[in-house]
């Protein structure tokens, strides 16, 4: 018999399909030294038998993943300044186009979105518990309320500011596992004719590319339409549009109304379909997602073990929350990956979670270059292929392993 859960969206059962034991929290990087008292869980996924959500199968506390030194920063990635400008042009365009417009974006980490908005003069407010991204978004003109978004503090936004045109979360909500509370602070916080826009990695694209490695502790849901629009009915709400996004390897913006508000896009019937004949709830594509994380790390590491026992030398390119998943499920130690760099400052000097490899400075990646470079920021592959030309231009090689494990 599987494990179970009770469903955080509809109480329903979860039915377990995947145990990755034991695992650190993502982006608890390590100070070299201090390497004792790191927090483990127990991560597994499951899929809920009545509105089919997909969720992890034990909650971690939020506020020991979001707070003063929660490191990621939004704006590590230009193709993801460019993505959320225009995502700020489109509100622009459409929603904020009244007397007197207000946004509000939960999980608006360094002000990434709302720059562009604050500079245009529209009423906006980020809400944001992670201090320090939080602080950054502050000393660039953003207007931020440093909380967690959910009814106490939407009410009291209400009550201020009064209501939202469009209350935005990109990479937020699928993170938070008290849906109820924050869908009952959308109803009171959302204007009758506003919209809640989010987007999320989509489960069909994970399950496609095997990436497994967007389960993690802060990654609580994987949303599918289906799950989403069964979730948004229960709150009094409707699923009114959907648009896939090619970033963070495939995600989907969902987009929600007061129910009845909006007419429904066909563009909801048409990836519902979709969904249904890539048979994406069915037991045995749950099953073959499995057997296929396990053929990811078999052959992932094969590689690795060949490449070193034939003298050759791996640094892993990005220290993403993603690569603790694949790091600690698959087994790699710093023998087989000297070090990680990364541009995000926070994270140099300190060691991945659970796992202890260094993580230094993306400089370090040419002084001088490895023979392999692990591409764990593999959502970022073009951006980041382009910016290292050199490094294949001397013969270096990039390791994938999603979709699948290969040498390019
Ligand atoms: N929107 C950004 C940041 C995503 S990271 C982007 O797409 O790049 C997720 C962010 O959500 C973190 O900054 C975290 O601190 C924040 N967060 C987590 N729970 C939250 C909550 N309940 N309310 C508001 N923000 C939250
Ligand atoms: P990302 O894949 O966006 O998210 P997550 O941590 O949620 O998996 O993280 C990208 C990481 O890669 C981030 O730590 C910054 C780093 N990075 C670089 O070091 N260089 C780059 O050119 C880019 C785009 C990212
Ligand atoms: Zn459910």
């Amino acid at each position: 018999m599987p494990d179970t859960a009770q469903c955080r969206v509809c109480s329903g059962t979860v039915e377990e399909f995947f145990d990755f034991g034991r695992q650190p929290l993502a982006d608890a990087f390590v100070t070299p030294g201090q390497t004792d008292g790191e927090f483990f869980y127990r991560m597994a996924v499951g899929m809920c038998q009545s509105c089919t959500m997909v969720q992890l199968m034990e909650e971690v506390p939020r506020q020991r993943m979001f707070h003063e030194d929660y490191p990621y920063l939004s704006s590590g990635s230009s193709v993801m300044r460019t993505h959320f400008e225009k995502t700020a042009e489109h509100f622009l365009n459409t929603e904020l186009t009244g007397p007197d417009p207000f946004i509000v974006e939960f999980g608006s980490n360094d002000g990434i979105m709302l720059k562009s908005l604050a500079d245009r003069g529209i009423r906006h407010l980020g809400v944001e518990p992670s201090g320090g991204v939080a602080d950054m978004a502050a000393a660039k003109g953003i207007r931020v309320r440093k909380s967690f978004f959910e009814e106490s503090s939407a009410l009291e936004i209400a009550a201020s500011d009064g209501q939202a045109d469009v209350i935005y979360a990109a990479n937020t909500f699928s993170h938070i596992a008290y849906v109820d509370s924050i869908f009952r602070g959308v109803k009171a916080l959302l204007a009758p004719n506003g919209v809640f826009v989010f987007e999320d990695p989509y489960f069909l694209e994970i399950v496609e590319r095997t990436s497994f490695d967007q389960i993690y502790d802060e990654h609580f849901y994987f949303f599918a339409v289906r799950s989403v629009q069964a979730m948004a009915a229960q709150y009094g709400l409707e699923l009114v549009h959907v648009e896939r996004l090619p970033v963070h390897g495939g995600e989907v913006r969902y987009t929600v109304a007061h129910a009845g508000a909006r007419p429904v896009s066909p563009a909801v019937g048409e990836l519902l379909t979709e969904e249904d004949a890539r048979r994406l709830t069915d037991p045995g594509t749950l099953q073959g997602f499995g057997a296929s994380v396990n053929k990811t790390r078999e052959q992932l590491m094969g590689l690795l073990q060949d490449i070193r026992a034939q003298g050759g030398r791996v640094v892993g390119y990005g220290a993403t929350a993603k690569s603790a998943t694949v790091i600690n499920y698959c087994g790699i130690t710093p023998e087989l990956v000297d070090f990680i760099c990364d541009t995000t400052p926070a994270k140099q000097g300190k060691l991945t979670p659970g796992s202890h490899i260094p993580v230094r400075d993306a400089k370090a990646f040419a002084e001088p270059y490895p023979d392999y470079a692990l591409l764990f920021a593999w959502n970022h592959a073009d951006e980041i292929m382009a910016k290292e030309r050199d490094f294949r231009m001397a013969g270096g090689r990039w390791i994938l392993y999603t979709p699948e494990v290969k040498v390019v």
